[in-house]
């Protein structure tokens, strides 16, 4: 099947052509990064108007790249949430409109759900049951995946997410957003054991970063904010160390209890070097398959909402028209167990 994808839960606007849920035929993603990076976070009225501006172009690009006609698309995947309800609104109302004027069948598909079904679209793949670290701006959550729509929350954080962890700490320093990115690339020139941040909860599978992000407002008050760039890296690395540190240890110690195997890592932070590193030589000593999307699969993209959305279509799961977007939406609300 032939099915095109369609997000705009945040900041990205994207549209994508997969075939059969694993054939990637075009992954079109417009950012916003500079209209909301003076504001130091995405401003939800400002996301709104521009995904309005840029979604059409960017769904023609779609087809355009892949040569495909809008005739030839068999169904629409759509994000549904949970995201930014006025974000959310562009995408699925023009998703809407191409089902019913093309009489082709929808699917609203969960955006957390979509992260870890990029890995879907990479050569080697999975088999269920995996656990899936999910690690993104708003989500950290750790899940014991049994099958496409069937999951169980082992971890999550109870105040900030990973992604937020990066951001913030970027901006108490003053050096840009989105804040993961910059510090991943700072943290390469640094020492990350120069500094000592803390490792909340180690006992347990959930996370929290706020104390972390506190601690670094406290070094930076002690301190001053770094004056040079080596000491910035320095700190960068350190603080970043804090991040990969425990969630690479919460997400082995998952996987063994479940006696699982595999491990699939997902979401923007999924991006950052250092965290795939340290996954991957940590998953060598305990035996374990690690499976992480390329980077451009780990940001938002449409490509891993096209993937669920067809195996949604494909076993008749088709949404009505009058879906609505949802702000929440626990992924163990789809179809859990015990
Ligand atoms: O999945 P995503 O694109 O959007 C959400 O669903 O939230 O994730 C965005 C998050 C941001 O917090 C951003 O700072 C973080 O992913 N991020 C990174 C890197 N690239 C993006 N964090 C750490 N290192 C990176 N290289
Ligand atoms: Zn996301």
């Amino acid at each position: 099947m032939i099915v095109l994808g369609i997000e705009s839960s945040c900041d990205e606007t994207a549209a994508a052509v997969v075939r059969d849920g694993k054939e990637l035929l075009s992954n079109v993603i417009a950012s916003q990064i500079t209209e909301h990076s003076k504001y130091g976070g995405v401003v939800p009225e400002i996301a709104s108007r521009k995904h309005i501006e840029v979604i059409i172009p960017v769904i023609l690009q779609a087809l355009d790249d892949a040569g495909m006609k809008l005739s030839e698309i068999q169904g629409i995947a759509v994000t549904r949430g949970p995201g930014l309800v006025g974000s959310l609104l562009v995408g699925l109302s023009v998703a809407k409109a191409l089902a019913f004027s093309r009489k082709l069948p929808l699917a609203g598909v969960n955006h957390i759900e979509g992260h870890i079904a990029a890995i879907f679209l990479n050569d080697r793949t999975p088999s269920f049951p995996f656990v899936a670290l999910v690690v993104s701006g708003g989500h950290t959550n750790i899940y014991y995946v049994r099958d496409f729509g069937v999951f169980a929350l082992l971890g999550q954080t109870r105040d900030d997410a990973a992604g937020e962890a990066f951001d913030k700490a970027a901006k108490l320093l003053d050096i840009g957003y989105p804040g993961g990115m910059v510090i991943d690339k700072l943290a390469k020139e640094g020492n990350r054991e120069l500094l000592n941040f803390p490792r909340a909860m180690r006992e347990s599978l959930d996370f929290s970063f706020s104390g972390l992000k506190t601690s670094l407002l406290v070094h930076i008050k002690k301190q001053g904010k770094p004056t040079n760039r080596n000491d910035l890296a320095h700190l960068a690395a350190s603080y970043q160390e804090a991040i990969v540190d425990v969630l690479v240890e919460k997400t082995i110690r998952a996987a063994t209890m479940k006696s699982v195997s595999q491990i699939v890592v997902c979401g923007g932070v999924a991006s950052n070097s250092r965290l795939r590193e340290h996954f991957a030589v940590k998953c060598r000593e305990c035996g374990m398959e690690l499976f992480i999307p390329p980077p451009v699969l780990c940001t938002d993209n449409a490509a891993m909402i096209a993937v669920v959305g067809d195996n949604l279509l494909s076993n008749d799961k088709i949404d009505e028209l009058n879906i609505n977007a949802v702000s929440r939406w626990p992924l163990d609300k789809i179809d859990s167990f015990q």
